[in-house]
């Protein structure tokens, strides 16, 4: 039996693609993919995977026109409207990652709540990356570090588990795979420390036709991977 990841990422690329495919506005892709992570999550959730860390927006879609950034800004009221009764259902926990204070109030205001509600749930964490960079993240961590140094509540000899806590992702497994999709091979900026040993796969498939096949054949590729993590497969070893 193949171990299931612990903690899938995916970037789900590909929304304003599908749209345009169909004739649709961009944000009528929006709108399907944000369904989509329903179906995913759910999906991920029955896998037993543990954690599944979606990417939302990223710190560089602010430069999207402003019409469709308030679309994506008002997509997480659509989305917990329609679904945290099921996900509370389901025991999933609701976290995310990213810079929250410049936020438009109300959709901090509805991930708060969420992340409340869901926070004694001990299913699979549903964390979502809004308004995520790895360099501001980054940063973050790195001024947070010298605050505690300078305050007294660090050293300057720390080590890399130390260092790991002034992430935004402290309390979260290592991430073993990581899923783009829409055929982009590219991080766009997302988790560049966390995914030193994930295991990468990139797939063609636009993000709102992303169902569970196609998970599962993201899950294949995965299994077929040998995981040596810098040292020798048992094979070869002597
Ligand atoms: C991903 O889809 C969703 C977000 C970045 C918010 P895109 O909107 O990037 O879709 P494409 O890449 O233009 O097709
Ligand atoms: C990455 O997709 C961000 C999210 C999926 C939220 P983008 O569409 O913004 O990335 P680029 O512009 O192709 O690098
Ligand atoms: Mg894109």
């Amino acid at each position: 039996m193949n171990k299931i990841p612990e903690h899938i990422a995916i970037i789900m690329d590909g929304n304003g693609r599908w749209a345009k495919a169909l004739g649709k506005i961009r944000t009528q892709g929006h709108y399907q993919g944000v369904k989509n992570v329903r179906n995913i999550a759910i999906y991920a959730n029955e896998l037993g995977v543990k954690c599944l860390t979606l990417y939302a927006f990223s710190t560089e879609n602010w430069k999207r026109p402003l019409e469709e950034v308030n679309y994506l800004m008002a997509l997480p009221k659509f989305f917990f409207d329609s679904y945290i009764k099921e996900l509370m259902a389901k025991n999933i926990k609701v976290m995310m990652i990213g810079e929250m204070d410049s936020l438009p109030k109300e959709a901090k205001a509805i991930f708060a709540r969420a992340i409340d509600m869901t926070k004694d749930n001990t299913g699979m964490i549903l964390n979502f990356a809004l308004n995520y960079g790895s360099h501001q993240e980054i940063l973050r961590a790195a001024k947070n570090f010298a605050l505690d140094v300078l305050n007294d509540k660090s050293v300057l000899d720390i080590d890399e588990d130390a260092f790991s806590q002034y992430l935004y992702t402290k309390d979260l497994p290592v991430i073993d795979l990581l899923i783009r999709t829409g055929g982009e091979v590219r991080l766009s900026n997302f988790l560049l420390y966390q995914l030193a040993y994930s295991e990468l796969v990139f797939i063609d498939t636009l993000w709102p036709d992303f169902d569970n096949e196609a998970f599962d054949e993201c899950l294949k590729i995965y299994y077929q991977r040998d995981r040596r993590f810098g040292g020798l497969n048992e094979k070869e070893n002597y």
